[in-house]
Order: C-alpha cells, then sequence, then structure tokens
C-alpha cells in the first residue's frame, strides 16, 4: 500500500536514495536496488567524463545528529559508466539517471545520448550542485533554468525531472514554479542540500571538511523545515501532473510522514542513509507503516497533500 506512481512508473515502495549517497558504483547501486524497501535508485549525477571530485576530508556528520556537511565535487564515474549500468538494470525497478553536466552544452549533449540510448527509466537533470568551485547553482539563475528547460524539451521526450536547490523566499517560490509550469516535467525533486554552510570543530577551531575553505552542503535533521517548506510550497504551485519528490532531514517515519502531508510522492534518504546504511529504508518502512496503523490510514492516498493549517 506504500506505493507511487510517476507517469507510467510505479513504485512499489516509496523510499530511494537521494543523488549522491550510495549510487557512485555498480555495486553500491545494486545494494540500493537489492533492498526489499526501496522503490527505485537514482544514480550519482554524472558528468559527461570521469571526475576525482575534491580532496577529503570531504564529508563530516555533525555531533548529536544534527546532519552532515559535505563538499564532493561531484566525484562520479562518467556519463557512459552508468549509461552501461542501467542497460542491465539488475532489477525490476526504476531507475533515475542523475546528470549534472558543468555547462548548459554539457547537460544537452548527456540528455540528446539518453534521448537516442535505450534507457527506459526516469531521467533527473541535477540543477542544484553547490559544490563545484566556480560553478554557481543554476537553479538559483531563473533565467538560465529556462533556457535550458526550453532547449531540453525541444527535442527530449523522455520522463525528465529537476532537482532543486532549497529556496527561501515565498516570491522565488513563485518565481520558480511559474518557470517549471511551462514544462511537462515529470517530476521535481526538493531539495538538495542547503548550500554552502559552514562547521566549525570545537576542540580544534577548524573547519571539518577541506575543500573551498570549509564551506559544504548542508543535509540531514538540520534542514528537515527547509525541505518540507519547499515540498508543501512547490506542492502548492506545480501542474497536478509533475509529481514531487520530497529530499531532506529524512531521519524518522515520521519524517517521511512530514513529507507525504506536504505532498511528496515519493521521498528519498541522503544524510541518514550515510550515517545508518542500506537497514534505513527497512526501519523508516516499518516507523511509517506504524503512524499509518496508529491513525487508522489504509494508504498513503489519504494522506498525500493534506497537512492541515490553523
Ligand atoms: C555534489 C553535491 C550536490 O549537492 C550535488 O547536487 C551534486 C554533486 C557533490 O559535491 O559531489
Amino acid at each position: 500500500q506504500l506505493t507511487a506512481n510517476i507517469q507510467n512508473h510505479h513504485f512499489d515502495h516509496i523510499l530511494l536514495n537521494a543523488a549522491g549517497v550510495m549510487c557512485q558504483t555498480n555495486e553500491e547501486l545494486n545494494t540500493v536496488l537489492s533492498s526489499s524497501y526501496t522503490g527505485a535508485v537514482v544514480t550519482k549525477s554524472a558528468t559527461a567524463d570521469h571526475r576525482p571530485g575534491n580532496p577529503a576530508p570531504r564529508y563530516y556528520e555533525l555531533p548529536n545528529h544534527l546532519g552532515t556537511i559535505n563538499s564532493m565535487g561531484l566525484p562520479n564515474e562518467g556519463f557512459n559508466y552508468y549509461l552501461d549500468y542501467v542497460s542491465t538494470n539488475p532489477s525490476q525497478k526504476p531507475i533515475f539517471f542523475s546528470i549534472a553536466g558543468l555547462s548548459k552544452q554539457e547537460n544537452l549533449d548527456m540528455l540528446h545520448q539518453l534521448q537516442n540510448s535505450d534507457f527506459d527509466g526516469l531521467i533527473e537533470l541535477n540543477l542544484s550542485c553547490p559544490n563545484v568551485p566556480g560553478k554557481p547553482q543554476t537553479a538559483y539563475d531563473f533565467e538560465a533554468t529556462q533556457q535550458i528547460l526550453s532547449e531540453a524539451f525541444a527535442f527530449f521526450k523522455k520522463p525528465l525531472g529537476v532537482k532543486l536547490p532549497p529556496y527561501f523566499d515565498i516570491v522565488h517560490f513563485d518565481m520558480i514554479a511559474d518557470i517549471l509550469n511551462q514544462f511537462p516535467l515529470a517530476f521535481v525533486n526538493t531539495i538538495n542540500s542547503i548550500g554552502n554552510g559552514l562547521v566549525i570543530d570545537e576542540d580544534s577551531d577548524t573547519v571539518v571538511i577541506k575543500p573551498k575553505g570549509g564551506f559544504g552542503g548542508i543535509g540531514g535533521t538540520l534542514v528537515k523545515a527547509t525541505a518540507l517548506a519547499n515540498v508543501r510550497a512547490l506542492r502548492q504551485r506545480l501542474n497536478a501532473d509533475i509529481k514531487i519528490i520530497g529530499t531532506g532531514g529524512v531521519t524518522t517515519g515520521r519524517d517521511v510522514y512530514d513529507h507525504i502531508l506536504c505532498g511528496a510522492d515519493l521521498v528519498e534518504v541522503g544524510s541518514q542513509l550515510a550515517i545508518e546504511g542500506i537497514t534505513v529504508f527497512d526501519r523508516l518502512e516499518r516507523e511509517l507503516t506504524a503512524i499509518l496503523e496508529e491513525k487508522g490510514y489504509q494508504s498513503l492516498e489519504e494522506v498525500r497533500g493534506q497537512l492541515k493549517v490553523l
């Protein structure tokens, strides 16, 4: 009963990894797909060529379960590696193929190759990577976002969605939704990490990651309220046929439930998957099921988007 659909793709479970976590290698991707409690997998955002990423340490877990900071720098095996992987999808589950080209042209080139390939899953265009030195996040540039989507949808016919960064202003919610609603998007995934936070180690008075002088994307518990606001604000503004993947701050079944209340169709787990490992999906589904039972709901349809206001 914990299922969802995006266009003609069916998901037997609503949980999956968030891009970047447990999805860089074939082995990691297989691990996510093999879980009995995931509905899909999303691949590490690909660039045209293999990248080693930023120097380590580039990922850090904050004390007291507050969350994580990372500046990975888009380490990935390169577009062709993931195209090979999806062509031999070992499961029946849908795959989200995430791309994060370093330029508009690199993204359009990868989309052309996906369009011309046998890939029959979904494509997530990442407009929100905050960790490549010198490269701004596309989705904070509304004109650039409109431009790349116009050029992409001129030829791209497979189910395409976008991964967005968090927005913090009501007018920005209005502006991004107005742009997204012009296109036949299959889904919107919100949020990526809160970009460019700074964490300090108290004993040594130093930053905790090496790239960018310690600045990095924040995930986990710290970002939950921002994630819920973005899911809710976009669900209220986007065309009903654009599905929403809720990502950010999920560490318990209650967090999953809250994302659904705000309108999420699927829910992704990033930081907590990195911290806890693959068994997180089992625990979250059990905790979510217990909440639904306690409240007397038979299906997620009764909950989705049903957040109450005062
Ligand atoms: C990375 C981080 C992101 O938030 C993202 O969307 C893509 C890549 C990274 O640092 O690898």
